[in-house]
């Protein structure tokens, strides 16, 4: 076993230090040790979008990612959006739209629409698909899912 390493970083606005192995995804380390489950593994492999999370404003696959690599970083995961009792607009707006089937894909879809409508408040449909393009959904059809980030970028006019 490798000797372990500290890092510290923000997640979900709270400033957090953990030991991890230096070989360690940032996946494995939101979901084994902080026991953020919203973060899904699917593919494991950078296709499916799944392990979607926002580093520094910028979404990333987080089974691509080396936990080490963002010590001193700003990490958002879906439990940093909202919860039961106040959903963030997007959470509220894709169960108003039927845009959760199973599930699965649902905390990275929300995560990639977070980030458009944070740089972009008033995309397109095209530039909304264009989002969610690394966002493999298996149930919707995607048309639900674009539903509902147009609807929060119409609540917002
Ligand atoms: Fe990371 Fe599929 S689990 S992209
Ligand atoms: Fe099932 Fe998208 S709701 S994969």
């Amino acid at each position: 076993m490798m000797e372990k390493v500290t890092i510290n970083f923000v997640l979900n606005s709270e400033k957090v230090t953990v030991a991890i192995e230096p070989d360690q995804r940032l996946v494995d380390v939101i979901r084994q040790e902080f026991g953020l489950t919203g973060t899904k593994i699917g593919c494991g492999e950078g296709d499916c979008g799944a392990c979607t999370v926002i580093i520094d404003g910028v979404t990333a696959n987080s089974c691509l990612v080396l936990a080490a690599q963002v010590d001193r970083r700003e990490v958002v995961t879906i439990e940093g959006l909202g919860d039961y009792e106040q959903l963030h607009p997007l959470q509220q707006a894709f169960i108003e739209e039927g845009a959760v089937q199973c599930g699965f894909c649902t905390p990275g879809m929300i995560l990639s629409a977070k980030v458009l409508l944070d740089k972009h408040p008033h995309p397109d449909r095209e530039e909304i698909m264009g989002a969610i393009a690394g966002n493999l959904c298996r149930c919707t059809g995607y048309t639900k899912i674009a539903n509902a980030i147009e609807k929060v970028v119409k609540q917002k006019r």
